[in-house]
């Protein structure tokens, strides 16, 4: 598989085989994604990969929690601005649309919309979940490199034929993953990542997202 495959067959993937993934390969995949650049090459990326009990355990304590706090704890950064603009706003909109019609859910199932995004707590059955973090005194170009490890990490999955979706929603229980997992407190959550092998029988996995083309967003001058 070369780059060009690997970028366009990514997708985010939420629904998953229970097959286990080997650690050798999750290893594998965290090492080579090292080369991913970084500014000042700062490489501020950490990652924590769970599978089996731990994972369980994770699952479980969010579990409970969302019950009493179904929109989690006090988000240690926002996700998005608080009114998203266009052409954001329409591209965001048209993503969930375009997610939940997949599975037949209606806008005005709260409910069923609910229950779907609570799979984002379960991995979406992935048997391997990765948290990613960041120390929270670094910035913006940080953060930044933090994505590139992550994209890398996508990449390479795809070389090793497995699937992932990356998970911001799993920022909102920043504290309880800290916690459970005893990572120090200068470290914060960025990100999710379910990993592991398409349910290729799931109707969410067909969804395929559009994207803008390079004229709206690039101009190529000079040549
Ligand atoms: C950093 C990051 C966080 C994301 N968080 C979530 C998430 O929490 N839950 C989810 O279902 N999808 C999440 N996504 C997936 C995006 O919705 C998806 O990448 C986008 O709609 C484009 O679709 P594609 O990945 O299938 O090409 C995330 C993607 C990125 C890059």
């Amino acid at each position: 598989m070369n780059v060009s495959e690997a970028l366009a067959t990514r997708m985010s993937c939420r629904a998953f085989l229970p097959t286990p993934v080997p650690e050798a390969t999750v290893r594998a995949i965290l090492d080579a994604a090292r080369q991913a650049p970084s500014g000042g090459n700062l490489q501020p990326w950490h990652v924590c990969a769970l599978a089996g009990a731990p994972l369980a355990d994770l699952v479980a304590r969010v579990k409970t929690k969302i019950r009493l706090h179904p929109r989690g704890e006090t988000p240690a950064y926002d996700i998005y601005p608080p009114a998203l603009w266009e052409p954001y706003r329409s591209r965001r909109h048209k993503c969930g649309e375009d997610l939940y019609a997949t599975i037949g859910v209606k806008r005005e199932d709260k409910l069923g919309r609910l229950m779907q995004f609570a799979r984002n707590y379960e991995f979406f059955g992935a048997p391997v979940g990765l948290l990613f973090f960041l120390d929270r005194r670094l910035g913006p170009p940080q953060w930044s490199d933090v994505g590139m490890y992550m994209q890398s990490v996508m990449l390479l999955a795809r070389e090793h034929g497995l699937h992932t979706c990356a998970q911001e929603a799993w920022s909102v229980w920043h504290g309880t993953v800290r916690e459970s997992l005893g990572m120090p407190q200068e470290l914060m959550l960025f990100s999710g990542m379910a990993l592991g092998w398409r349910d290729e029988s799931a109707p969410i996995n067909t969804l395929r997202t559009d994207r803008a083309p390079i004229e709206e967003f690039a101009t190529l001058r000079g040549f």
